[in-house]
């Protein structure tokens, strides 16, 4: 399980993470939802350990930076390595090849590509193949549809779906309100790096409409019918 607890973050002057407490399960999906701004990634980069933080946070039992994060398989926000590095090469890296990940994100098609000429979208697949082919038992993704159109946004539900089942634990960042309400089981929803509401899929249309002042029924309403 990753725990974290009553977990604060300072940059500069500003408290970007206020006291946050939440958990992640083998064998489930959390969703962070929150504005821009709310502290989805510095939260991922706390439990990653790239922040330095005050409170407590153990991935089973273990401090981040006492072995916990190796427990962790991440798609950071910025995904972006070097940029003369073959797509091949960065899924040499990874611990096993999963040919089934390699089919779904397209990535044979780009095998001998240089990241350098990837397209965001491209470069995304990519980034999300090697979150996925590291077998660790907690993969974390900060906006994964990020630069991804709709069939793969499709092909990586149902992927993230088959990790669950494997027994992972999943934590996805996500600003994507109709993606994340389809993978996930619970949601964490920040505010001012605060936690405002953590729910299931019930509880989720009244806590968007706390948080963004509207949600996506009735965005679509307004945009589709
Ligand atoms: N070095 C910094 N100094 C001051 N504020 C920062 C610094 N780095 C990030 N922030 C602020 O922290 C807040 C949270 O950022 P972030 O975790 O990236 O949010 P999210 O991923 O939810 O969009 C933002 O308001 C951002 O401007
Ligand atoms: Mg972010």
């Amino acid at each position: 399980m990753i725990e974290v607890y009553n977990l604060y973050v300072r940059k500069g002057e500003k408290e970007v993470l206020n006291g946050v407490s939440m958990e992640v399960d083998r064998g489930e999906t959390v969703v962070l939802i929150g504005e821009n701004g709310s502290g989805k990634t510095t939260l991922i980069r706390a439990i990653t350990g790239l922040e330095d933080y005050k409170g407590e946070i153990y991935i089973d039992g273990v401090e981040p930076e006492k072995g916990g994060k190796e427990k962790i398989s991440v798609l950071s926000q910025d995904f972006n390595p070097m940029a003369y590095l073959k797509v091949s090469e960065i899924i040499g890296f990874c611990d096993s090849v999963d040919e089934e990940v390699i089919k779904e994100l397209g990535l044979n098609g780009i095998f001998s590509s240089r990241i350098g000429n990837l397209s965001g979208g491209e470069r995304r697949r990519v980034g999300i193949g090697f979150a996925l082919m590291n077998d660790r038992p907690y993969i974390i993704l900060d906006e994964p549809t990020a630069n991804l159109d709709i069939s793969y946004i499709n092909r990586l539900i149902s992927l993230l779906r088959r990790k669950v089942e494997e027994g992972k634990g999943l934590l996805i960042a996500t600003h994507d309100l109709i993606f994340g309400r389809e993978v996930g089981d619970r949601f964490v929803f920040l505010r001012d790096g605060k936690v405002a509401y953590i729910t299931n899929e019930e509880g989720f249309n009244y806590a968007c409409t706390k948080v963004f002042g509207t949600n996506m029924y009735t965005e679509v309403m307004k945009r589709c019918v």
